[in-house]
């Protein structure tokens, strides 16, 4: 059996305002003194850098590996950095400088368990399928809607990082599919995939269109083509989801939303 402890959206906060130091501390130690034999943080770390940084020196001493993927808020500019530079330098390089897995550029493999991770991206295809819009009205009303208009200054679209973030996802999933010592891969994404994940409320028209920000299924449905996939754990939410996804020729996946929430961490244990 391989335990995997993992957690998300801690949005660490020095100043206190959010997560508390000591909140995401004791999140730690419980995932520590659950005898998981992986550990894996699903993004929304802390914002800026210095917050990012710091929740990740409380991983830094964990026994066990430790798999990390960046969430929207990680990547939103600060005083030092713009969006790009976090992305592609600071946030993976502050994880490998304390000895943490980037996923989002190589899995972890413990046991015969393979555990790929990606941020993943938000591409309007969890819109509630109710709603009939104009082309582009996602993108056009998001700064309506999600702060990630306003703090984000990266040149792609949401859908060009969401396809660049798929495709890498898929390659990984490729790989893993191909090596003969893994036989079950957990997924770990910041944005949730699918339909099962997702909370629908089509009777509330912001909430519908809010889903446009809350999930990828366009990834979901890439991601339940590989066979070895048994989890996907994600965040973002902030609410706990615990799913079945039916697959008619694989078998089923298990699919989770850690439901962390400003101050109240939370973590889950799955066990393969
Ligand atoms: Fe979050
Ligand atoms: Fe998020």
């Amino acid at each position: 059996m391989v335990r995997i402890a993992a957690t998300s959206d801690l949005h660490f906060d020095l100043s206190r305002a959010l997560t508390a130091p000591e909140r995401v501390a004791g999140i730690v130690e419980a995932m520590r003194g659950s005898e998981a034999d992986a550990i894996v943080v699903a993004g929304d770390i802390g914002h800026p850098f210095a917050n990012f940084s710091g929740c990740l020196d409380a991983f830094s001493g964990v026994e066990v590996p430790v798999g990390v993927v960046a969430g929207n808020h990680d990547v939103w500019r600060d005083e030092d950095f713009d969006s790009r530079s976090l992305w592609e330098r600071a946030l993976p390089q502050a994880a490998a400088e304390r000895g943490l897995r980037w996923l989002e550029s190589e899995p972890l493999i413990v046991g015969h368990v393979g555990i790929v991770g990606t941020m993943a991206w938000y591409d309007y295809s969890a819109a509630d399928p109710s709603l009939v819009v104009p082309d582009n009205y996602y993108a056009a009303i998001k700064s309506r809607i999600s702060n990630d208009a306003h703090w984000i200054d990266w040149s792609w679209s949401d859908i060009e990082m969401a396809r660049m973030l798929r495709d890498r996802l898929a390659d990984q999933l490729d790989l893993l599919d191909r090596n003969p010592a893994v036989d079950r891969v957990v997924v770990a994404t910041h944005v949730p995939l699918f339909e099962e994940q997702l909370l629908r409320n089509p009777d509330n028209f912001a909430w519908s269109v809010a889903n446009a920000y809350f999930g990828n299924l366009e990834t979901g449905r890439v991601v339940s083509a590989f066979p070895k996939v048994r989890v996907v754990i994600s965040g973002h939410l902030h609410t706990t989801r615990t799913a079945v996804v039916h697959r008619r020729r694989n078998p089923d996946i298990q699919a989770l939303v850690i439901g962390s929430d400003y101050g109240e961490p939370a973590w889950v244990q799955v066990d393969l």
